[in-house]
């Protein structure tokens, strides 16, 4: 992936990876003093939110730069410090992008993304490069390798930024880089090995290291066990819950996979063709979800309440195409595939609070969204193909 026409301009350092281009380390300073928000006149927001992106949208030109795909419509989530967050959308649904958006990777169309109270989407020139060089937002890539050098060692990598930024001494840098992967539950003796000459668990857990040790307020996790066997994704997925609760970091963990966030995320954020479908309390939303999309994949889902295929074959779409170009404008986003669509649905459902939850801390985008189910429970389950359930 290329982040050339992302970047800032001003920015001299050329490493490969995608954790250092987040980090401005051509300014001298302290790369790893915590992010406090913009001062005085910010501060955390006040209802205890680290991160709250508001109406995000993103498009990309078609290649002959024509026309426009919009790839995210209208975003909204939050996180919470200490909160873990999931993120969860099948392949093309516009996680990364979300992603790459929050942390001003790419640039948004409209919307805002604030941090600990600061508009970060809106950051130009020095008060842009101050917020990259304190590295308040982190990733973890599904490949450690995008953010440890092969050629370097992985102590090397994990304290590359506070070399750059001349912070400390060698001894104390090299003091810093073994607090940091002790906090990952690694022997700081990892510290003088080549990525390649530690195990794929491993390399995740010094890719995390990496990551902390600028401690930062809020960490990206894009997909971050998918190329893991089962117990190594137990263990990343736990030491995530870990920081979280020691550091008091927010954590997104985005997933195109509901399992991998059944156990440890707080609230997940349902996204559909770069639209969020439904956010809410993990496990209520698991229990009875809202929409008529989360419920698919719930019901499809293996690990969750073990595959319903009763209920999956009940919520089989309608339609199978999953190109763009088969959506109506202004329509809901799942239209095309729902089997309880109206004419109604001819209109984008606006986010409202479930019904039971005024309070907000559950929303769902779907016109029908107390009357769907009762039309599943009295329908007959249609035959059900594997090939129809999302993956
Ligand atoms: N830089 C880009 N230029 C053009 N299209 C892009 C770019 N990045 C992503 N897309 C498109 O945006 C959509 C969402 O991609 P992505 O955010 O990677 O989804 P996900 O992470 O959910 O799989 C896809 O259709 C993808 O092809
Ligand atoms: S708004 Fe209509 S088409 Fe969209 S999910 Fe709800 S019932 Fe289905
Ligand atoms: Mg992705």
């Amino acid at each position: 992936m290329t982040h050339a026409s992302l970047t800032d301009t001003s920015h001299t350092d050329t490493s490969h990876t995608d954790t250092t281009e987040l980090a401005d380390t051509s300014q001298s300073g302290v790369l790893a003093q915590p992010y406090a928000g913009p001062g005085e006149s910010g501060g955390p927001d006040p209802a205890g939110t680290l991160l709250r992106v508001e109406g995000l949208g993103v498009s990309f030109a078609q290649p002959g730069g024509r026309r426009r795909v919009r790839v995210l419509d209208d975003v909204a989530l939050t996180v919470r410090a200490g909160e873990i967050v999931g993120i969860v959308g099948e392949t093309g649904s516009g996680k990364t992008t979300l992603a790459r958006a929050i942390a001003g990777l790419t640039a948004p169309d409209r919307g805002r993304v604030h941090l600990a109270g600061e508009d970060i989407a809106g950051l130009r020139g020095r008060a842009r490069r101050r917020f990259r060089r304190v590295g308040a937002i982190q990733f973890i890539f599904q490949d450690p390798l995008r953010s440890l050098d092969p050629a370097l060692t992985v102590g090397t990598s994990i304290g590359e930024g506070l070399a750059i930024a001349g912070s400390g001494s060698r001894a104390q840098r090299a003091e810093r880089v073994a607090d940091a992967l002790r906090q990952v539950g690694l022997d700081p003796a990892v510290a003088g090995r080549l990525p390649a000459q530690i195990s794929g668990g491993q390399r995740q857990r010094a890719s995390i290291a990496r990551a902390v040790i600028s401690d930062p307020a809020l960490l990206l996790c894009d997909e971050p066990v998918s190329a893991l066997d089962a117990s190594n994704r137990n263990h990343i997925l736990l030491l995530l819950d870990e920081l979280r609760q020691r550091l008091s970091v927010g954590i997104a963990v985005i997933s195109h996979d509901l399992s991998t966030l059944a156990g440890i995320a707080d609230r997940v954020v349902v996204l559909y063709r770069g639209r969020v479908v439904e956010d809410g309390p993990i496990a209520e939303v698991f229990a009875r979800p809202r929409h008529p999309y989360t419920a698919l994949l719930i019901a499809s889902a293996p690990d969750i309440h073990g595959r319903d295929r009763h209920a999956a074959a009940r919520l089989r779409p309608v339609g199978t195409s999953r190109d763009p170009a088969s959506r109506r404008t202004g329509e809901c986003v799942f239209a095309h595939r729902c089997r309880f669509a109206t004419d109604a649905c001819a209109e984008t459902p606006p986010r409202r609070a479930a019904t039971d939850h005024p309070g907000g801390d559950w929303v769902v985008a779907c016109h029908h969204a107390d009357t769907w189910r009762d039309e599943l429970d009295t329908a007959p389950a249609p035959a059900a193909s594997r090939k129809d359930f999302p993956t």
